[in-house]
């Protein structure tokens, strides 16, 4: 069985074979908005769940398909929906469980879009997040109350590379009957598979890494399939949907009540929120997935010799890398990671701020830019960027400080890498 093959097989072939209209090698793009029906019992059935298949391209299209396949084969989940960015894989995923009222508990050390959405927007629709400090992970059993519907953790957090104990925290959600949702868009399942660690929900941005090349916006939302939805406390999954045939999802799905989760996630969110991929950006990910070992392996390698680099560095105060022996995220990461640390690097530049934005300036190789994830080597500084709408306070409590500096470090050859970075530093 293809499921069965090793990662860097799953990556190449799972969910596509030459099909027999074409013997097509590669995957077809199904630029389509929809769907022909065969007649209209046809139509009937597939409106009313008695069938499954493509109506419309925002809920379903076969190269997504194919995309939801192959992530799920290598996350080893039991589904998968891919969505238009990871943005939208976190939103859609928080929405399909809580209503209004309800609360989630999340790692306070989070990428700055997501940190918004639960600080700013989501509060909006009555939905409460406690953002609690990762690193003690009974700070997450302390927080939950009779309206917590789930926890929100990422891998290694952004920006400064804290490592979060997956199984410490898959145990406190365990206990309280709740599901873990991990963002694991900086170790991609290349480096962890968090559903092996007890995630039941996993999110990847397939901006960064998966895709590899910075060339479009995608995101997927993976299903361990193992979570009991049948919880009453779960309305969403156990009260009658007028808005669809009156279906109770975590009941009436037949043999697909395994994967309520993504079902209610494609046929509610993504069927009336809109938030769907287009086919060619699946098709690109799938692209990006085919290599994305062998890139893993290569920025881990980078990164790693980067960060040995900048230890001992006369300009530089401090490092984070969850490889380097005397890394505070060390002892954990080294619980999970086998294969290679990741491609991010952060360090604290003597001089501070100002310094910082004229180390960025000074280099050539490395691209400044909002991303990671790129083939390319990137540079960012984000206390003057991606973090500024933050105050200095937030800023602070989630570890950023104003002399860090964040580096996505390429595939390039290490000499170049490392002789920009001292290039840069001759500069400042
Ligand atoms: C950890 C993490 N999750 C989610 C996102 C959001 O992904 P996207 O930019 O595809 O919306 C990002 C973006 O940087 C990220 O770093």
């Amino acid at each position: 069985m293809i499921e069965d093959y090793k990662i860097e097989t799953q990556c190449v072939h799972v969910g596509h074979k030459p099909d027999s209209a074409t013997n097509s090698r590669a995957v077809p793009i199904h630029r389509t908005s929809s769907f022909v029906f065969n007649d209209t019992e046809h139509a009937a059935n597939l409106f009313s769940l008695k069938e499954f298949g493509n109506i419309y391209t925002r809920v379903m299209n076969p190269t997504h398909d194919i995309l939801e396949q192959r992530m799920a084969a290598v996350e080893g989940g039991a589904a998968a929906l891919a969505v238009a960015s990871g943005t939208a894989a976190v939103f859609n995923t928080i929405v399909n469980i809580c209503s209004q009222g309800e609360e989630i508990i999340s790692a306070n050390n989070l990428y700055g879009g997501s940190y918004t959405m639960f600080d700013s927007i989501l509060p909006q629709f009555g939905i409460k997040v406690k953002l609690v400090d990762p690193r003690d992970s009974n700070n997450f059993d302390v927080a939950v109350s009779e309206k917590t519907r789930a926890i929100f953790v990422e891998t290694i957090g952004n920006p400064v590379l804290e490592f979060t104990d997956i199984s410490a925290v898959a145990k406190i959600a365990q206990k309280h009957n709740i599901p873990l949702i991990v963002d694991g868009t900086f170790t991609t399942p290349f480096l962890l598979k968090t559903i092996d660690f007890g995630a039941d929900i996993v999110i990847n941005s397939l901006t960064k890494w998966i895709g590899g090349h910075g060339t479009g916006l995608g995101g997927i939302v993976v299903d361990a399939g193992k979570f009991n939805w049948q919880d009453p406390k779960f309305k969403l999954f156990n009260e009658p949907d007028p808005s669809y045939h009156d279906i109770r999802y975590a009941h009436d799905l037949g043999d697909l009540n395994p994967v309520a989760f993504i079902m209610r996630l494609r046929l509610v969110p993504l069927r009336n929120l809109g938030a769907c991929i287009s086919p060619d950006n699946a098709w690109m990910f799938l692209q990006g997935l085919e290599t994305l070992p062998l890139r893993m392996e290569r920025h881990s390698e980078n990164a790693f010799a980067v960060a040995n680099h900048l230890k001992d560095h006369s300009k530089v105060d401090w490092v984070r890398y969850p490889g380097l022996n005397d890394d505070p995220a060390c002892p954990v990461a080294n619980k999970y990671l086998t294969k290679g640390f990741g491609g991010m690097v952060v360090f604290g530049i003597k001089g501070g701020y100002e310094t910082g934005k004229k180390f960025v300036n000074s280099l050539n190789l490395f691209s400044h830019l909002a991303n990671v994830g790129d083939a390319k080597s990137l540079v960012l500084h984000p206390s003057s960027t991606s973090h500024s709408q933050l105050s200095e306070e937030q800023q602070l409590s989630s570890g950023l400080t104003p002399d860090l500096v964040r580096l996505s470090v390429g595939i390039e050859h290490i000499d170049d890498i490392i002789s920009d970075l001292e290039h840069a530093f001759a500069l400042i």
